[in-house]
């Protein structure tokens, strides 16, 4: 099915969205990337957390948030007293943008035309899901929801104004703490990433 018979009012599953998405070729990328990859986690959940696109693991896995970045994920989730399972993780883009340098895949950022793309699907998984909190996970998400404005090193940690959900803010990609270059920095970077969480903790108590 394509994307443009499935967004009419009637309210979707996430199945039904996942199975949809398997096909999708609303942009070139579908042509490198080994599979869509789709969001995951329950209906019910309170907290949707939005990444930029599936990395190298998660294109030969399927699943999103499932190689180092993720585990970064896990370990801020944890820290901040949230329950992953309890999350719907997705990405703003759902195939893996790549490029070859010798025998490893390089990520690419996507540009605004595969964001746009894409974005009918991440709507669709925020009206099925309705979170009460939503959050973007570095600036590609943050932008994507937010604004080409948002500044994500000056706004994290802060819910913003929006009409994607009751509470809506935007901390670092996961992945940027792994590029910090000395253990230090890595640990700074940890906490304020822990730090940003837990007021997502504190407005899912709300
Ligand atoms: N980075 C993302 O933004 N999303 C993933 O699923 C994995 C890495």
């Amino acid at each position: 099915m394509a994307q443009d018979q499935l967004f009419g009012p009637e309210a979707r599953s996430l199945e039904e969205l996942r199975e949809a998405a398997v096909d999708c070729k609303a942009c070139d990328l579908w042509k490198t990337g080994t599979q869509t990859v789709f969001g995951e986690g329950a209906e019910s959940a309170e907290i949707v957390l939005v990444g930029e696109q599936p990395g190298d693991k998660e294109d030969l896995e399927g699943r999103p948030f499932v190689g180092p970045a993720g585990r970064v994920l896990d370990e801020g989730l944890e820290a901040a007293g949230i329950d992953r399972s309890l999350a719907y993780v997705t990405n703003a883009v759902k195939h893996f943008k790549w490029l070859g340098r010798g025998k490893r895949r390089i990520h690419q950022k996507p540009n605004a035309a595969e964001l746009a793309a894409c974005r009918p699907w991440l709507d669709a998984e925020l009206a099925v899901v309705q979170p009460k909190v939503l959050v973007a996970l570095g600036a590609t998400a943050a932008q994507a929801l937010l604004g080409r404005q948002f500044r994500v090193t000056k706004q994290r940690g802060v819910p913003v104004d929006s009409d994607l959900a009751p509470y809506v803010l935007a901390t670092v990609h996961p992945s940027s703490i792994l590029r910090q270059e000395t253990e230090d920095d890595r640990t700074a970077a940890m906490a304020d990433f822990v730090a940003d969480l837990k007021v997502v903790a504190k407005l899912l108590r709300a």
